[in-house]
């Protein structure tokens, strides 16, 4: 038998005795594809930290849509429910428990939303826009950032034991 054919033969039979490699996590394999740092979560806190940005969104869409109407007044309004609150602070803080530096930039990024809100209120149309620009890049840097990581309730109680 010549050498190309004892190959081919030990190929077809596989030949190797290397152990089948473990199926891929598909999760882990994410993880490995996205250089951001993760901020621990349980599911619970990350569903609702998702149903909040969602909630930002809509703010920064009615901002934009005020502005092109010149309806400071409705600006002012929509730019009120991103704005800093003790309640928003209290739920930033716990949200950012687990990540350096994640509760800072929220905490900021709803400063510049007190400035939209503040402009709009002045009537200072190229204001309200400055601080809207703002605002977004404050959203950008953090997505830039950071990306949600799910953990369960033991590990969320070891990264945060030095928060507590
Ligand atoms: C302090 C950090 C931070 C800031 C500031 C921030 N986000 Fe996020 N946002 C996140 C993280 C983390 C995710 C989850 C991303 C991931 O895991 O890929 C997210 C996800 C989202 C999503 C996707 C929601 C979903 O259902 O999956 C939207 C929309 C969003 N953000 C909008 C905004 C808007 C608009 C602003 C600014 C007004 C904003 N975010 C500011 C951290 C931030």
């Amino acid at each position: 038998m010549t050498r190309s054919l004892l190959v081919l033969v030990c190929l077809a039979l596989g030949c190797s005795s290397a152990p089948a490699a473990p199926p891929p996590d598909p999760h882990a394999e994410l993880a490995e594809l996205d250089p951001r740092t993760p901020v621990p979560l349980l599911p619970r806190m990350a569903a609702h930290q998702r149903a909040q940005m969602r909630g930002h969104l809509v703010v920064v869409q009615e901002v934009t849509d005020a502005l092109a109407r010149d309806d400071l007044a409705a600006a002012a309004s929509a730019a009120s429910r991103l704005g800093t609150s003790d309640s928003m602070t209290a739920m930033c803080t716990h949200m950012g428990a687990g990540a350096p530096g994640f509760t800072e930039r929220a905490l900021e990024m709803h400063h510049q939303a007190d400035a939209i809100a503040h402009a709009a209120r002045e009537g200072d149309r190229a204001a309200t826009t400055r601080a809207l620009a703002t605002t977004l890049a404050s959203c950008t840097g953090c997505h830039a950032a950071y990306r949600q990581e799910i953990v369960d309730e033991a590990r969320w109680a070891a990264l945060t034991a030095s928060a507590h």
